[in-house]
């Protein structure tokens, strides 16, 4: 009968219907718990919390009031970024022009070293991604340009008001009323020119890293049009300075935007953008395992900070420079602050394109990212020397179960991971250089010979 077989189907598209949801949620299913587990991790603004700019979308990005976005310091900004012309400053004459910013925070690497330890001056070669970049051999380990901590990304930086590791730098937010700290002589002095991290870690560090800007190197290097088109309010006598520079540099870095990441586009309405793994790890992480409490917003950071108990550089089994045991760096916010309380805890870092340089934690102890997130699930810290008083309360254990850490470690490879960072390094720099790095074997390995 007519009316039978109707039922029949019904009963049979139910059946269906029913086994699909008992087994595996659907994609709507796992897109609608995704929603709910963002409403409630964004204190009930949903989607919008997350979504990061357009990098043109000049309105929308975070930045500094004294050092508003403009295209032209954006378009110089992105040359001086990559601008081995600028490295005048070397320890050793043969560092002559080799390195930049970049050598340390390049594009391919998530804005990051590519390596667990990032090397300018005294660095030769640089492989494929950063991984073929070693000491020369003919540079006392003194004369490198090396830090005694991971170098973190570049990428997203918008969302930090602080910057470094330890915060020092920036005079605004966290820092407010640190002014005692800003200890003349040092890098730390910069703070005193009252702009947010960004800008003062640019200014500070074009010295830090052996780089000069002023009227001569601004002329023989070709730039004197992009300051005029940048800062044409300035006065000339310091518009070709350092200061300038690293706001330009510091201009750029703000559009270094992750917008592209699968999760980006699926917030933005492409539901496929994420594979049916990812959205479960999603929904992990701003549900069940926590991770928000210290993650959440568009770089999936906040301004916070806290002691996971991760190794420091120094006890890393690839050959470091210049960290060591007493290495202030591996007190963290401490060593900023001087405040007992802060010991041992790192600034919470943005989480979009890990998986480009494959080294995580501030001590490069990780090599995976599931290695992170089962670190994170066992809670049991692997650093002997942090008090477990000085620990997160969050950091204990998650329970979750290996395909959960499978699942939320897929989101942060794929889900997390904008394919097409290219899109922010400059096709050539006024000096004509090789860039990101410019010694002898970066030229080969790098094709610029
Ligand atoms: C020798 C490698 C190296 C070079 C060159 C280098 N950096 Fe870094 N960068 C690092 C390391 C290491 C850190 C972390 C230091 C710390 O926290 O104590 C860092 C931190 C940063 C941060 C902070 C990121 C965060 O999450 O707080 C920014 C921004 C930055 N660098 C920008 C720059 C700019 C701009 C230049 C050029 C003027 C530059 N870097 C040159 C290695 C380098
Ligand atoms: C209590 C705050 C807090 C919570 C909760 C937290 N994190 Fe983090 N996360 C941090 C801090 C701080 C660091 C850096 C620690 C260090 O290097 O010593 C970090 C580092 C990381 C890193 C390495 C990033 C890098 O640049 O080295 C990843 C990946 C990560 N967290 C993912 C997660 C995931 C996934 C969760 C949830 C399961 C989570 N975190 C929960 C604070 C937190």
């Amino acid at each position: 009968m007519k009316c039978n077989s109707l039922y029949g189907l019904a009963a049979l598209v139910l059946f269906f219907a029913a086994c699909k949801k008992d087994n595996a949620p659907s994609d709507v299913q796992l897109d609608d718990q995704l929603e709910q587990a963002l409403l409630a991790a964004s204190g009930g603004v949903g989607d919008s919390h997350y979504v990061l700019p357009m990098s043109s979308e000049f309105n929308k990005i975070p930045q500094d009031p004294k050092n508003p976005l403009t295209q032209e310091k954006v378009n110089l900004g992105a040359l001086l970024y990559h601008e081995t012309g600028m490295a005048l400053i070397p320890k050793q004459n043969i560092g002559m022009q080799t390195y930049s910013c970049a050598s340390c925070h390049f594009a391919s690497a998530g804005f990051q070293a590519g390596r667990h330890q990032g090397i300018s001056e005294g660095g030769s070669g640089f492989g494929i991604n950063g991984e073929g970049r070693h000491a020369n051999p003919d540079y006392a380990v003194a004369d490198l340009d090396v830090q005694p901590i991971r170098t973190p990304a570049t990428l997203n930086i918008a969302y930090q008001e602080a910057i470094l590791w330890n915060g020092q730098f920036g005079a605004t937010g966290v820092n407010a009323g640190t002014q005692l700290l800003w200890t003349p002589g040092t890098p730390k002095q910069t703070n005193t020119l009252g702009y947010q991290g960004t800008e003062t870690q640019a200014i500070a560090g074009l010295q830090v890293h052996r780089m000069k800007m002023d009227d001569q190197v601004c002329a023989s290097l070709n730039y004197q049009s992009l300051f005029d088109a940048a800062f044409p309010d300035t006065d000339p006598a310091i518009r070709y300075d350092r200061e300038h520079a690293g706001l330009a540099i510091a201009a750029y870095e703000r559009t270094l935007l992750a917008n592209q990441a699968p999760f980006q586009l699926w917030l933005r309405g492409n539901k496929n953008a994420m594979t049916q793994q990812e959205k479960r790890g999603a929904t992990l992480f701003f549900g069940k395992a926590g991770c928000t409490s210290c993650h959440n917003g568009p770089s999936l950071a906040n301004m916070e900070f806290y002691a996971l108990g991760m190794k420091d550089l120094f006890e890393n089994p690839e050959t470091t420079y210049g960290a060591g045991a007493t290495s202030d760096s591996n007190l963290g916010r401490f060593s900023f602050t001087q405040n007992e309380a802060d010991k041992y805890k790192f600034k919470v870092p943005q989480l979009y394109n890990m998986a480009d340089s494959p080294f995580y934690g501030h001590g490069a102890s990780f090599t995976n990212l599931r290695q992170v997130v089962a670190y994170l699930n066992l809670g049991v810290k692997e650093n002997g020397t942090v008090p477990d008083g000085q620990l997160a309360a969050a950091f204990k254990p998650l329970n979750l179960t290996e395909g959960e850490v499978d699942d939320i470690t897929a989101f942060l490879t794929n889900g997390l991971h904008d394919p097409n960072l290219l899109r922010y390094q400059p096709l050539s720099i006024r000096s004509g250089n090789c860039f990101p790095n410019n010694d002898t074997q970066s030229r080969v390995d790098l094709g610029c010979d």
